[in-house]
């Protein structure tokens, strides 16, 4: 028996952050940015993640044709928890309604949705769930300095989720690859989401702001992807030239252009949507996912490849034979409420609160 993906959806904020807007905040430049990164917008959102998480989560259950009691294990993978006690998911748990089932958050930063896969995966094949639901969901603005351009032009906001069961057809998750490497984990840093440090870090500016070195996570994310590919591809029996589709985690375009070309894979099978979204972390891949079951890139019975890597740093690859069904059973009317505020509005607490450690330099 294995597990395979039924249901699926996403749902990203409305307010749209373009490098344009950017340009009035920080000493940056369209050219730069989408040279360097393939971004030309990413999402701010205007409510909390939970809000992000239950309207994705609504639309993948209609895909699956379930409604929220059908579900036995709620596995939300995020950074940016509205709460950590109670989890995320369990405050997701009691807006959906969703009674009767287990609920728990997992941390693998931009590799979240992964590990959750390979987590849901497990606990269906292992008789542990039944029907389980997984969502990725972030809001990656509330943890970035808008004076900061080496941060502030790559993350947006977004959810994605999907509703896994099991499949005795012989689709469903057919390879997984996981990895972590504790020691590179000074790379990439927030250092306030947990209890490190003094209690008044959690109000320092410094202590609260992406710590990142871009230059080394970028080489740690080409190498990792191409060896977790080929792990995972080679753990479901296959080689890369049976692969149909690859979502890879969208943190930026240049990782994905040269993670494909050392696995010698034909542009037109990986999905790429950073351009409209950015890197949003756990919600990247679920989100490109369903991107990619909108295009039609995802085929009946097609050969999928999940991949990403992220903070830990960590890694990992799932390989999926696609079941029949690539349409929703279907759809649902969750919306976000209404914003009325513009993105500089959104973003305005942020530049506030950062504003201190760029007295002397208003962009650096
Ligand atoms: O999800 C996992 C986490 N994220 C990632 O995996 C991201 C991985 N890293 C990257 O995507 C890239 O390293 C970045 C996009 C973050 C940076 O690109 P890069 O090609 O590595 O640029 P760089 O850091 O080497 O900077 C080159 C120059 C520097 O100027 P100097 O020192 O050469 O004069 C930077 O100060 O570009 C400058 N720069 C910028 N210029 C305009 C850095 N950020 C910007 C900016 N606009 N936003």
């Amino acid at each position: 028996m294995r597990a395979t993906f039924t249901g699926w959806g996403k749902c990203v904020p409305p307010t749209k952050l373009t490098n344009a807007d950017l340009e009035q905040l920080v000493d940056t430049d369209d050219d730069w940015i989408v040279e360097r990164t393939g971004i030309h917008e990413r999402r701010i959102s205007h409510v909390e993640t939970t809000d992000l998480a239950e309207v994705a989560a609504h639309r993948a259950l209609a895909a699956a044709g379930l409604e929220p009691a059908d579900i036995d294990m709620l596995i939300m993978a995020t950074v940016t928890p509205e709460i950590t006690c109670p989890s995320n998911a369990c405050v997701l748990q009691e807006r959906l309604g969703a009674v009767n089932a287990a609920a728990f958050d997992l941390n693998a930063a931009c590799s979240g949705w992964i590990y959750g896969t390979a987590t849901a995966a497990s606990m269906i094949t292992g008789g542990v769930a039944e029907r389980v639901l997984l969502v990725g969901a972030e809001k990656l603005h509330w943890v970035m300095d808008y004076w900061d351009r080496s941060t502030c032009i790559l993350f947006g906001d977004g959810a994605g989720a999907a509703v896994l069961e099991p499949s005795q057809a012989g689709d469903g998750v057919i390879g997984t690859d996981l990895g972590a490497d504790g020691v590179s984990g000074r790379t990439m840093v927030f250092p306030t989401l947990g209890t490190r440090g003094r209690l008044s870090s959690v109000l320092d500016p410094f202590q609260h702001r992406l710590h990142f070195d871009g230059q080394a996570v970028f080489k740690i994310a080409v190498q990792g992807i191409e060896k977790s590919v080929r792990r995972a591809v080679d753990r479901a029996g296959l080689s890369l030239g049976d692969v149909d589709a690859v979502i890879p985690h969208q943190a930026n375009e240049r990782i994905i252009t040269a993670a494909s070309r050392r696995l010698g894979l034909d542009p037109d099978r990986v999905m790429v949507n950073i351009a409209t979204h950015g890197n949003s972390a756990a919600a990247s891949v679920p989100m490109a996912l369903t991107d990619a079951l909108d295009s039609g890139l995802i085929q009946p019975g097609a050969v999928v490849v999940q991949t990403a890597f992220g903070g830990g740093v960590t890694w990992g690859s799932t390989v999926t034979r696609w079941g029949e069904r690539v349409t929703p059973l279907g759809t649902s009317d969750a919306a976000l409420v209404d914003c009325d505020e513009t993105v500089f509005d959104l973003l305005a607490p942020n530049r506030d609160f950062y504003a201190p450690l760029h007295a002397h330099s208003p962009a650096d």
